[in-house]
């Protein structure tokens, strides 16, 4: 790395830093990815490497808000942009990167870190470990029929007369879907707030080059005036060979009440000339499954991990969440990568869900390396399972349980957006 050089870039490099991250990953950006990375990104968080005047590596972030465990908003650093030039990869680049990037974070006292990871041998050794999880699945709606509902919804925003699910246009989607989005976010643990670009990049351009970008429809539900919830899909071939065979692509289904989201998913199902219902990734939990007359008929098509968190700052980072039940336990943490994370930590967690976080001498309950903590963070990862396998060692019997029971987060962590 001592021939390179490694900086924020100008704004005239931004062309450049879009060309190394596009053939990073093997293509070519459209005047619209272009233009929607030229807008989210922060020249002030950017990093490149330079060889010479060539820029063959990028990596930038972003402040965004992340709903904790306990439903608690705070901000976190958006890890993305990531590249290595494939005429520079396995020099040491991308570890260069992650370093000053860390020490960064650490020194603008930046607590938590975040990124979807291409694959999954890359994070680990720089302390981030995958701690949301998303399945894509696959309905036959040939087959699936729907149930009658036992009792009728009766979470939040339930009630004020039956509603109904209407096609608007894409402008009035780009108005209305973002507040509903945003009304979701703090409800459920590990969503983002999302960025401009992202939601372009989501509703997709009617005049684009992308064929995906201009079939997208705009579905909403409508109660007593108010859109309570939204899908975004596609009508498209199954099968490129055979125009025929068609299934409606889900891209994005989101709402604010259990009639919306029954109303929405019924719609989509609903939808004639199709053979299939495909999602992109959803909660593991996914309620769906429990509409349907025989679950059968609904297929887990491939189940992965999504955001991977980093703990930049141990202490700060395990004060920010809340906690499910009241206790203490000292937790041994190694991090090789952020040496100021070594050592041991009290989190003591009062009746109220609060946790503070001390740093003892006091022999430890658990001790795990960085990366794992991560992983735990959002409750998604049971800590009995990871001292099952050795990635945790349980010094005091029963730490791992009270340390789940401690973590639990009601349903599983999600992230929607891919960043
Ligand atoms: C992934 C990528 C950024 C790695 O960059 P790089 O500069 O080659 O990585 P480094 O040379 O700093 O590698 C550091 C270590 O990670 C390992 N490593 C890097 N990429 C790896 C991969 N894809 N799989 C497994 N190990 C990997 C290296 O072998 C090295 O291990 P070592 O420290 O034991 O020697 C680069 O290959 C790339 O741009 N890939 C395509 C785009 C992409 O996937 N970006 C990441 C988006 S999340």
């Amino acid at each position: 790395m001592t021939d390179f050089e490694l900086r924020r870039i100008e704004e005239h490099e931004i062309n450049a830093f879009a060309s190394c991250q596009a053939s990073a990953f093997g293509g070519r950006y459209t005047p619209d990815k272009l233009e929607s990375l030229a807008e989210d990104l922060r020249l002030d968080r950017s990093l490149a490497v330079f060889d010479g005047g060539d820029l063959v590596a990028t990596a930038s972030s972003y402040a965004v808000l992340m709903t904790l465990p306990g439903l608690v908003q705070c901000e976190v650093t958006a890890v993305t942009d990531v590249s290595v030039a494939p005429t520079h990869r396995r020099r040491g680049l991308l570890t260069s990167m992650m370093r000053r990037q860390l020490d960064d974070l650490r020194s603008s006292n930046e607590a938590v870190a975040v990124l979807f990871a291409s694959e999954g041998a890359i994070y680990g050794r720089y302390g981030y470990g995958p701690a949301t999880f998303g399945a894509r699945y696959v309905v036959d709606k040939r087959r699936a029929r729907l149930l009658t509902p036992f009792a009728m919804p009766c979470g939040p925003g339930s009630g004020g007369g039956p509603g109904s699910v209407r096609l608007v246009e894409l402008a009035q989607a780009a108005e209305a879907f973002p507040a509903v989005y945003g009304a979701y976010v703090p409800t459920r643990v590990g969503e983002l707030d999302r960025p401009h670009g992202e939601w372009a990049e989501l509703l997709g351009n009617p005049n684009g080059a992308g064929e995906d970008a201009r079939h997208r429809f705009f579905a909403c539900y409508e109660q007593a005036g108010r859109i309570d919830g939204y899908a975004v899909y596609r009508v498209a071939a199954m099968d490129p060979s055979d125009h025929w065979r068609r299934a409606v692509f889900v891209e994005e289904l989101c709402s604010l009440s259990d009639e919306s989201y029954m109303s929405l998913w019924r719609y989509l199902l609903g939808i004639d000339l199709t053979e299939e219902l495909r999602t992109r990734s959803r909660p593991v939990d996914e309620p769906l499954r429990y509409l349907l007359e025989d679950q059968r008929h609904l297929r887990t098509a491939s189940l992965g991990d999504r955001t991977w968190v980093r703990l930049v700052d141990v202490p700060c980072a395990l004060g920010q969440r809340r906690y499910e039940e009241e206790g203490a336990i000292v937790i041994e943490v190694e991090d090789a990568f952020c040496p100021w994370n070594d050592g041991r930590f009290r989190l003591s967690v009062d009746g109220d869900g609060a946790g503070t976080v001390e740093r003892v001498d006091a022999a430890p309950d658990l001790a795990l390396p960085v990366e794992a903590l991560g992983a735990l963070y959002l409750g998604g990862v049971p800590f009995v399972a990871m001292a099952e396998v050795g990635r945790i060692a349980e010094h005091t019997e029963g730490a791992a349980r009270l340390a789940d029971r401690m973590f639990a987060t009601r349903r599983p962590p999600f992230c929607t957006t891919n960043f």
